[in-house]
């Protein structure tokens, strides 16, 4: 009960916020000494000359977009020191979705928090490998734990894949007849894992790959 009417009354903050940013804005787009401050702000923040969305601006349409974001944020269920939520767009799903048309392979390099480096609370238990053995030991816990039907290989002890990916943390590539065709930024803060979906799709729906 307490966390419905929480809900409700988080729901309406966020609408009446939406309400007051896009009043706001559209007062001060309609003010001469402010209008061009505005436009300045928005083309810094959107990349795009003031021209290609000023039509628009301050009305029920972006009214709908900004509320639709803050309450987006409000409805997360990815809270901070809680739980990841199992996306739908994970890795083994976009594994399952192509496997007719790629195949998939996971190297797995360096461990991204053992124990004996920048370790994190709550995370799995293992030690930088020192040894070939440890490191296949680590890529097996991956394997079972990660419930993908990829193969799991393992790099060499001396990271030479590693190396000359410069995939680590992680990082995803496309390789298509010995040749790269899509090198991904790096994990995991440029990290796009739609970004292969999309290229994967696009594949598919060229009519010369078929
Ligand atoms: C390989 O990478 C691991 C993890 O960063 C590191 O501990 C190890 O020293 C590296 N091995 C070599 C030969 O550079
Ligand atoms: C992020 O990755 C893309 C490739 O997907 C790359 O073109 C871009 O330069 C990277 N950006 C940064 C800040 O590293």
């Amino acid at each position: 009960m307490l966390r419905q009417l929480n809900h409700g009354i988080g729901l309406l903050v966020a609408i009446l916020k939406s309400v007051i940013i896009v009043v706001v804005l559209r007062i001060a787009s309609c003010l001469p000494f402010l209008k061009e401050r505005v436009q300045k702000f928005e083309e810094q923040h959107l990349l795009v000359p003031y021209q290609n969305f000023w039509d628009e601006y301050g009305g029920m349409k972006m009214f709908t977009a900004v509320s639709k974001i803050l309450i987006s944020d409000h409805e997360r269920t990815a809270r901070l020191g809680g739980c990841a939520p199992n996306c739908k767009n994970d890795f083994s799903e976009v594994v399952r979705d192509f496997e007719e048309v790629a195949d998939f392979l996971i190297v797995y390099i360096c461990e991204a928090h053992p124990t004996d480096e920048w370790r994190w609370n709550n995370n799995v238990e293992i030690q930088q490998h020192r040894t070939i053995q440890e490191r296949l030991d680590a890529a097996e816990m991956l394997k079972k734990k990660s419930k993908c039907s990829a193969p799991v290989v393992v790099d060499t002890m001396a990271n030479e894949t590693n190396s000359a990916y410069g995939a680590w943390p992680e990082r995803f590539f496309i390789i298509q007849e010995g040749k790269l065709v899509y090198v991904g930024g790096t994990g995991p803060y440029n990290y796009s894992l739609p970004e292969v979906r999309s290229w994967l799709k696009n594949y598919v729906n060229n009519p010369e790959n078929n």
